[in-house]
């Protein structure tokens, strides 16, 4: 079945990224002239899809007014003849359908998926994390998406990440399928180190199918007193098929302060707006270290 539904949740509290997320979503954070937020939603639709939910919190209101038309800006770029930010304006107004929900307790990646229930009905879909942004030649959801329209099941992307770090992530226990595509056995979310599987982590991206819902709104709260979404994913990989795709791209977490960095640089490095002066600007600068 095509995938043409989307869900990412936005209802963080940006704790990582303080005091700049006091009053401003994270997710609203400039990189380079766009907010983070666009770029999974421009990634979604790279990938096909059609209708997007953003799972939000009562102090996200800034994302679903970007995402709006605005007649009195747009008729003053207008009359001014600002012809590039009218259209980039537009643009993101354009970009999907999006709807919004709120969660309106913040109990977790689980919980929050979970509230997207009514939203998806009866249909594979994807999910996308609003940290995770992805710079890649296919759009990572797509890679997940063909893997999961293929093998007819459920699909996680992955990488390898360092022993020390997959504490901050989940770890997967994998068997070789096909390629970069593997079976999924088991998974654990923030393992402690006898708790590893192997170095494969979910990062940022998958494509569930609707049977989560059952098993999310059954679940006891997990690492961190929350509905854990890999928790439900353990469930779901020991009753159904599930894939994991170790995906081609670049992920930045840009829920912290270094990897928002990073991001922002390697965006304005491929921008033709700022590419030419960022790159003298960073020969100049390095002179100086
Ligand atoms: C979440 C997921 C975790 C995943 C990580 C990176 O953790 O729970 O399984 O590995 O995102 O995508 P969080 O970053 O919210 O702690």
């Amino acid at each position: 079945m095509k995938v043409t539904k989307a869900v990412i949740p936005a209802a963080g509290l940006g704790t990582r990224m303080l005091p700049a997320t006091k009053t401003v979503p994270k997710e609203m954070l400039p990189m380079v002239d766009k907010p983070a937020i666009q770029y999974i939603v421009e990634e979604a639709v790279a990938a096909g899809i059609e209708d997007i939910l953003i799972v939000t919190n009562r102090a996200k209101s800034a994302m679903d007014d970007y995402f709006d038309y605005y007649p009195e800006l747009e008729d003053r770029l207008n009359a001014s003849q600002k012809d590039r930010e009218l259209a980039e304006v537009r643009r993101a107004a354009d970009l999907a359908n999006i709807f919004y929900v709120r969660q309106k307790e913040t109990k977790g990646l689980g919980h929050a998926i979970w509230r997207a229930k009514r939203f998806v009905g009866d249909e594979p879909f994807a999910v996308l994390l609003g940290d995770d942004i992805m710079r890649a030649k296919t759009p990572v959801i797509g890679q997940l998406i063909q893997a999961s329209e293929k093998y007819r099941c459920a699909a996680v992307g992955v990488q390898q990440v360092s022993t020390d770090a997959i504490s901050k992530y989940s770890s997967l226990k994998v068997e070789p399928l096909e390629g970069n595509v593997f079976t999924v056995s088991d998974l654990v979310e923030k393992p402690r180190r006898e708790e590893i599987f192997s170095n494969y982590a979910v990062l940022g991206r998958y494509v569930l199918t609707p049977a989560i819902f059952d098993i999310l709104e059954n679940l006891s709260p997990g690492v961190g007193g929350e509905i854990q979404l890999t928790d439900g994913l353990r469930q779901l990989c020991r009753q159904d098929r599930m894939v994991a795709v170790d995906f081609e791209g670049r992920r930045y977490d840009t829920g912290n302060v270094r990897g928002f960095l990073e991001a922002t640089i390697d965006f304005a490095l491929d921008h033709p707006l700022t590419e030419k002066w960022l790159k003298a600007y960073i020969k100049e600068k390095a002179k100086e270290f």
